[in-house]
């Protein structure tokens, strides 16, 4: 993963925690309202993939072992991991494309209203994503997948025949190359192939606004059907939907180019699954507060998405940040690109060793000013954020500086997800901290069973846990003795 240049190590520091009585008083334990219903405290666990579904995308008995961990230190709500809307194979990620996957949905939405004793809401995330292959062989990539064009012929001796010019190309240096190819060929060969929303000159790139509304509203019906309080439309970081909103979108069908015709499917799509879902069950979104690339979305352009969402009639607004493919890392051979992997998959989940802005509430300044521009706006609509908050200091400052109106924390949950209990009851001390070294994030981004480094070893012989196949690591945390049935 990509780090800033300065190397500054960074440890968390908690500073105090409350008494019972304080976190009675406090912003943070107190409800807020998001949509046609409450939350009973203002903390919130934001999607997280940890792998555990069925390559076929069902749930789990180690899915809802998760969820119902999570659920047992009673968080305002969880979030469950982006969940992908179509039926397509897409390894062990949740679906939600068929109804076949109700049932199992079901039970994890039991599971979680079992652990909390009703009080944590449960959302789920819905997402779409377009094709990326994995990084070809270089001498594949020329024989077989590059189109041969004059551009390419004009760099060699006239009248040679397109294989000569192939094989011409396999042995070409990467700085020829890039003089050679046109951008996106480069990208291809050296990062793979990847879909844009701008590739109109496939048919069903072109249709994306058609297919899309019914695609996500008939996901969001299911997670109604199964008891969901809401769903969260993943408009954020790598995917279909974050692609549309970003300035990089120059599509010329009235869906790119400006502000306004890149929030129109975004809005569409919204519009749709409200019909269908009604009133009465909540239809949030995640999007990014800055995109952190070259010519990305600014937050200036972030808090007008804002306004045009909350306008359109969301119930909440989710601020993320970065998570970008243009950056990434390049794959090996072989491997697929990974968009957490370069500078701004850093600002998504920004890691201990950082730069003087350090990792924590990095998110912060760029969510404050969405959030003002919608209150300008008249608009009262709750604003979560999200991003190396691991304190209750941290949490209630975030409150009172009116920066967001929820606090969301992903790894700090992951590495204790008993820590809003803890906090509650005036065991702060005992919150295991999360030292954001991204040991979980690294798994993430292998595909493989995400756990914490601080938990996954600790007592690996208790009786009935789950552990990874190789049977090293634990897949839930221990429990916390003190807090059972609290
Ligand atoms: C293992 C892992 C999986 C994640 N999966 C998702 C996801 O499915 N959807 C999403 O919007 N964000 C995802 N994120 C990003 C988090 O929700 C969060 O925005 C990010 O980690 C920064 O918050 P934090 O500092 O509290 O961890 C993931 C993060 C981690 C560590
Ligand atoms: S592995 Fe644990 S300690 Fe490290 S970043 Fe992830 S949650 Fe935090």
């Amino acid at each position: 993963m990509w780090r800033p240049a300065e190397r500054i190590k960074y440890q968390p520091q908690p500073g105090s925690w409350p008494s019972p009585e304080a976190a009675e008083r406090s912003l943070l334990f107190s409800p807020v309202s998001v949509g046609f219903l409450s939350l009973s405290q203002r903390t919130w666990v934001p999607a997280m993939v940890p792998w555990r579904a069925t390559e076929d995308g069902e749930v789990t008995p180690d899915v809802l072992d998760w969820y119902g961990r999570f659920a047992k230190g009673k968080p305002g709500a969880i979030v469950v991991e982006a969940t992908g809307i179509r039926d397509v194979p897409s390894g062990p990620l949740l679906r939600i494309g068929h109804d076949r996957y109700i049932d199992g949905l079901k039970r994890l939405v039991e599971v979680v209203r079992e652990a909390s004793n009703g009080e944590t809401r449960l959302f789920i995330q819905l997402i779409d994503f377009l094709r990326i292959n994995r990084r070809p062989q270089p001498d594949k990539y020329f024989s077989t997948h590059i189109k041969i064009t004059d551009s390419h012929r004009s760099h060699f001796e006239t009248g040679e025949p397109d294989d000569k010019i192939r094989m011409q190309l396999a042995a070409e240096t990467d700085e020829r190359l890039k003089e050679i190819l046109t951008a996106r060929e480069y990208s291809d060969y050296s990062m793979g192939y990847r879909e844009r929303v701008t590739d109109t000159h496939l048919e069903h790139i072109r249709d994306l606004p058609k297919t899309l509304p019914s695609l996500f509203s008939a996901a969001a019906m299911r997670a109604k059907e199964a008891g969901f309080d809401g769903v969260e439309l993943h408009y954020a970081h790598a995917y279909t939907m974050a692609s549309f909103l970003s300035p990089r979108n120059r599509r010329d069908d009235g869906y790119g180019g400006s502000l306004a015709d890149r929030v129109r499917l975004p809005i569409e799509v919204y519009q749709r699954v409200r019909e269908v879902v009604g009133r009465d069950f909540v239809i949030g979104c995640r999007f990014l507060a800055n995109e952190c690339i070259d010519d990305g979305l600014t937050p200036d352009e972030a808090a007008q998405v804002g306004v045009s969402l909350a306008e359109a009639g969301m119930d909440y607004l989710s601020l993320s940040r970065g998570g970008k493919f243009e950056d990434a890392k390049q794959p090996k051979v072989g491997a697929a690109a990974y968009p957490y992997t370069g500078r701004s998959g850093y600002e998504c989940m920004p890691q201990y060793i950082s730069d003087e802005r350090g990792p924590f509430g990095r998110n912060l300044r760029a969510t404050a000013l969405v959030r003002q521009r919608l209150r300008k706006s008249g608009s009262e609509i709750p604003i979560v954020a999200a991003g190396g908050i691991y304190s209750f200091e941290q949490a209630e400052a975030v409150l009172q500086n009116s920066e967001a109106d929820v606090v969301a924390s992903a790894r700090q949950s992951l590495a204790d997800p008993d820590w809003f209990l803890k906090m509650r009851l005036g065991e702060g001390e005992q919150v295991r901290l999360c030292l954001f070294t991204n040991y979980c994030e690294a798994l993430d981004t292998r595909h493989k069973q995400v756990t914490c480094e601080l938990w996954d070893r600790e007592q690996l012989d208790e009786p009935g846990i789950s552990k990874s196949v190789d049977g090293r690591r634990r897949l839930v945390p221990p429990e916390w003795p003190a807090g059972v049935g609290k």
